[in-house]
Order: C-alpha cells, then structure tokens, then sequence
C-alpha cells in the first residue's frame, strides 16, 4: 500500500500529464484546476447547515458505496447544485463531502478558467471530467458555476451562442457518465439567475441544495468553531470567555466569511500591538465589539463600490 505522499506524487504526475496535454492546445492551468487528495476540511468544521450537511453525507454514499442506491432500483447521484449567497460554506461542504468519503478533490474555478479559455472551456472540462473517471473516487467541484454564462466576457448575443456550446459539451459528458463511475459533480453558485437550465436536467445537476446564511444559533456554532481553529493552530488560548449576548446581536445577516473576517480583524489587532511592542491580552468582547464595526466600515464601502454611489 503506498503511503498518502507517493499516492500524491503518482496523481500529480498523472494529472501533469493531462494538463500538459491539455496545457499544449489550450495553455496553462495553474490557478484555475486545484486537485487534492486529502482536502482536510470535515464536517464537524462546518457550522449550522444541518440539512445540507445531512443530504451530502447521503450522497456521499453514491461514492463509497453505489450499490446501495442500485439495491433500492435508483441510480446514485451524480450532480448537486449548491446554491446560496457568498461566503456561506459552500466551497468547504464540498471539501468535507471529499474528505469524508476519501474522494479525490478537483476544484475547478470556472470564473478563472473561463476568462482565460472562453467557450473552449467545455472541451477542457470533458477532459478534465476522463481524467477524474479513472480515478477510485473523485469529487469535481465546479465553483462559480454561473460562469458557465460567460456573461463576463463576451455581449449578450455572442455569450448566449458560445455558452450554449460549452453546456451542451458539458451535458454531453454528464449524459455519458457510465452508471458505476464513484464520481460525483457539486457545482456552487450565489446566482441562481445565470444559470443555464439545462444543466439542472435530470441526470445532471439534479440534486438542488440550498445554502442559506446561518441564524443566531448557526452564527453561534460558526463563532466557536473559528475559534477553536485559531486556538488548535496557535497552541494556546486567544479567546476569553466572549460574551454572546453582546456579540450576536451585532452580526445578525452576516455570513460565515463575514465572521471569519471579524475573527482575524480582532486577532490581527493583537499582532499589531505585540508588534509595537505592546501587552497582547486574550481577545474580548470589547475586542470583538471593535472588529465588528471595522468590518462593517469595510463591508459599506465594498457595497458603495458595487452599487456606484461614490460615482
Ligand atoms: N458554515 C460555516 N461554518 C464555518 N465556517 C464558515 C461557514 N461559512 C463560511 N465560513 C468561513 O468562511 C470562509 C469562506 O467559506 P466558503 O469559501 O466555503 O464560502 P462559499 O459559500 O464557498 O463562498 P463563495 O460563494 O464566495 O464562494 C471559510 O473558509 C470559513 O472560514
Ligand atoms: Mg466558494
């Protein structure tokens, strides 16, 4: 049995390959396909989402055990649609499906590889989608799948025709997918709008699951699990006992990487002071109380930039 390291090494040769191959016609993929054996994401890690979490742990059994959909007369999954406004774990739930099920992990960043390979993009991912079907077991997480519209790069007629090819090629390797491949595709969007329809045909990106923001309780379990992390990877407590009371009322709407962010502004004031040489306490409520309202500053701006008020 070869061990995690050469079991990595023979897949990204492999993998190399293809994308060199690929790399040849088309030109270079870095920063646009990421494959990883172990994600190292769980679902432990993920806070709130209970039902979405539950339902891709059912589908996870499409990749570790498929006969038991057969047993039950239906074929197992093979597309989910993840759908859901920005930063609400989207992209870890597909990590931890993954992880959990001992697949290997191809994350394709649509936006990048559309930008850079147009409508040729479906030819890429039919190759992409041979590589990963020889494979044991493999997730293809499509993110930002709305891409596929191409709407960012061409006008309204000519993006219709080019991202009416890329699908249909798409499709056609969705409609081909051999019964017993341990492949599984989970596409992400926070636009449901730009997506063509023809993607959530049965026997494609069937399974539709909503990922909604958390509500105080899911935002509570996020906030405690961001700080266990920071404390597991500095080895040491950072938090004091934070007041919740205080805390949640403030971040009622926000997302799980709206907390995030608010979790490293506090720490990251406390790098600051350490810096300049100062005492760098545990981080408190006040501390907490103070990211929030920096973070808000920063998110207002953000929305002045998108909406145009400041032109
Ligand atoms: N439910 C959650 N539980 C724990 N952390 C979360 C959760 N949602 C978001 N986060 C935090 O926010 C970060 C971004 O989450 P993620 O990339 O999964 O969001 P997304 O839904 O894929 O966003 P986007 O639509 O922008 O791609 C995570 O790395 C994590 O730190
Ligand atoms: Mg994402």
């Amino acid at each position: 049995m070869p061990d995690q390291n050469e079991q990595e090494w023979a897949l990204q040769r492999r993998l190399d390959d293809v994308f060199a191959k690929v790399g040849e016609k088309y030109g270079d993929l870095t920063g646009r396909v990421e494959v990883k054996l172990r994600p190292g994401v769980s679902f432990d890690e993920v806070g709130g989402l209970a039902a979405a979490k539950g339902m891709l742990q059912g589908y996870a059994y499409a990749l570790t055990n498929p006969e038991l959909y057969h047993r039950w007369g239906i074929s197992p999954p093979r597309g989910v649609l993840l759908y859901g406004p920005p930063g609400t774990g989207k992209t870890m739930l597909a990590r931890a499906l993954a992880t959990t099920s001992g697949a290997i992990f191809y994350h394709m960043k649509l936006m990048n590889l559309t930008s850079k390979f147009g409508s040729n993009t479906g030819e890429l991912l039919q190759e992409i989608l041979n590589s990963a079907v020889t494979e044991d077991k493999a997730v293809l997480f499509m993110d930002e799948v709305e891409a596929l519209s191409l709407d960012h790069l061409l006008v309204p007629p000519q993006a219709r025709e080019a991202s009416a090819r890329l699908v249909a090629a798409l499709c056609e390797k969705f409609d081909a997918f051999n019964e017993s491949a341990r492949m599984l595709v989970i596409a992400s969007t926070s636009r449901t709008d730009a997506i063509d329809p023809s993607l959530v045909a049965p026997g494609r990106l069937d399974h539709l699951i909503e990922i909604p923001l958390p509500d105080t309780p899911a935002q509570q379990q996020i906030l405690a699990i961001l700080q266990r992390r920071a404390e597991r990877e500095a080895g040491q407590t950072l938090f004091e006992p934070l007041d919740e009371d205080k805390i949640l009322p403030m971040i009622g709407g926000m997302s799980g990487a709206d907390i995030a962010e608010i979790v490293r502004r506090a720490l990251e004031s406390k790098v600051r002071r350490a810096a300049a040489g100062q005492e760098a306490t545990a981080v408190t409520t006040a501390d907490m109380l103070l990211a929030i309202d920096s973070h808000k500053g920063v998110r207002g701006v953000v929305e002045k930039i998108r909406y145009g008020q400041y032109l």
